[in-house]
């Protein structure tokens, strides 16, 4: 009996142990560093600075980029992430402006289009969540990003400003071990699929380009960048997210149930609703919705034909109510 105790003691005292021994190891791991591995077309990578692809950018980075990126005063020097979990702050986006040595004016394309598909820096250090990557973005859409970065964009113009690097704390260097880790880069060239495949084309802009569904899914740790439709909960919402004042939002159920879904929806609340934020209710969607005022009617017709396809999930999300 006492030698079963004492077994049952030394083995509970090597378990402790071993997770004593893996968290240091993660805390003092960090970030895990991955290889800076772009194969010879990525490394010679040189996107014309063509105004086409620069004007196609500079509407994706409304969408993508902008957000999150931008100061007050409009230049893209990075700021603090004021809805990012308190857990996780203080995080701060970076000055992506042209500058040499604050920004990214030092960069090729070849690094940009790296880091941009998969969050790996150069001297091989990773950008954790949440400056999101995009491995399913086809490659004219992500050249166009790159030909905007080189632009004369003033918001772009070279500037100094600088935040410092945010420490990432515990969990965060936790969940990179286990939850997050970089897309690979695509196997071979994605292209944007034709707008005479309504479906095709909307769920192109829906899930590769705009990312809707990995704030309209249940949670952004469930989510599997590249294959979307295996994220939990996908498009049924209820994924709490945070506004600029700390207040929990949750993202709203958009595949078709009629009940606690969009189902029962006209296309034009949906377009209201997606480009100027308008909810059918009344009022406006709150953040982080916010408008798409960059998509194209083909684009959001897109969207809505390719929600048509989702299959719908029962899901009552308890929906934000501003206090007054
Ligand atoms: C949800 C917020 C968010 C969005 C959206 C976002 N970023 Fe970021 N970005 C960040 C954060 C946070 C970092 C800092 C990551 C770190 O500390 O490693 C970052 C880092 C970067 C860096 C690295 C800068 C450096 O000096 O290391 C580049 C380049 C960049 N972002 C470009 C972009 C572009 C281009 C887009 C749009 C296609 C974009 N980001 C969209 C939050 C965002
Ligand atoms: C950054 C996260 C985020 C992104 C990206 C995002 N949404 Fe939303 N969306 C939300 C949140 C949060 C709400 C709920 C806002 C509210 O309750 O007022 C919402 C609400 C909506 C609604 C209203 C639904 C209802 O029942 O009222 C629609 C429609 C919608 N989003 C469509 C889209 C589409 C289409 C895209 C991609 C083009 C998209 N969203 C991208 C966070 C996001």
């Amino acid at each position: 009996m006492k030698r079963s105790i004492k077994i049952f003691g030394y083995a509970l005292l090597a378990i402790l142990l071993l997770v004593l021994i893996a968290v240091a190891y993660i805390y003092f791991d960090g970030i895990p560093k991955y290889k800076y591995d772009p194969p010879e077309t990525v490394r010679t990578l040189q996107v014309p600075r063509d105004s086409a692809l620069v004007e196609r950018g500079a509407k994706i980075a409304t969408l993508l980029c902008n957000e999150c990126h931008r100061s007050d005063d409009g230049k893209l020097v990075g700021k603090q992430m004021l809805d990012m979990p308190a857990e996780l702050a203080p995080s701060y986006s970076l000055n992506i402006t042209q500058d040499k040595e604050h920004g990214i004016g030092n960069w090729t394309d070849g690094e940009i289009y790296y880091f941009l598909r998969t969050g790996i820096h150069k001297d091989g250090h990773w950008s954790p969540p949440f400056m999101p990557k995009f491995p399913l973005m086809a490659d004219d859409d992500l050249y166009s990003i790159i030909a905007w970065l080189r632009s004369d964009d003033p918001a772009l113009a070279p500037d100094t400003r600088e935040f410092p690097p945010t420490k990432w704390n515990l969990l965060v260097k936790f969940l990179s071990h286990v939850a997050f880790t970089p897309p690979p880069l695509p196997e071979k060239a994605i292209s944007i699929p034709d707008t005479t495949d309504l479906i095709k084309y909307g769920r192109y802009v829906a899930d590769g380009l705009c990312a809707c569904y990995a704030c309209h899914s249940a949670d952004f740790t469930k989510m599997d960048l590249l294959v979307p439709e295996n994220s939990a909960g996908f498009y049924g919402g209820g994924n709490p997210m945070l506004n600029l004042e700390g207040e929990t939002v949750n993202s709203a159920n958009i595949t078709m149930d009629k009940e606690t879904g969009i189902g029962n929806w006209t296309y034009e609340q949906f377009y209201e609703a997606v480009k100027y934020s308008k909810s059918p209710k009344g009022g406006p969607l709150y953040y982080p919705m916010f408008p798409h005022t960059t998509l194209s009617d083909v684009e959001i017709k897109g969207i809505w034909s390719y929600l048509q396809t989702v299959p719908p999930l029962k899901n009552k999300v308890d929906r934000y109510k501003p206090k007054d």
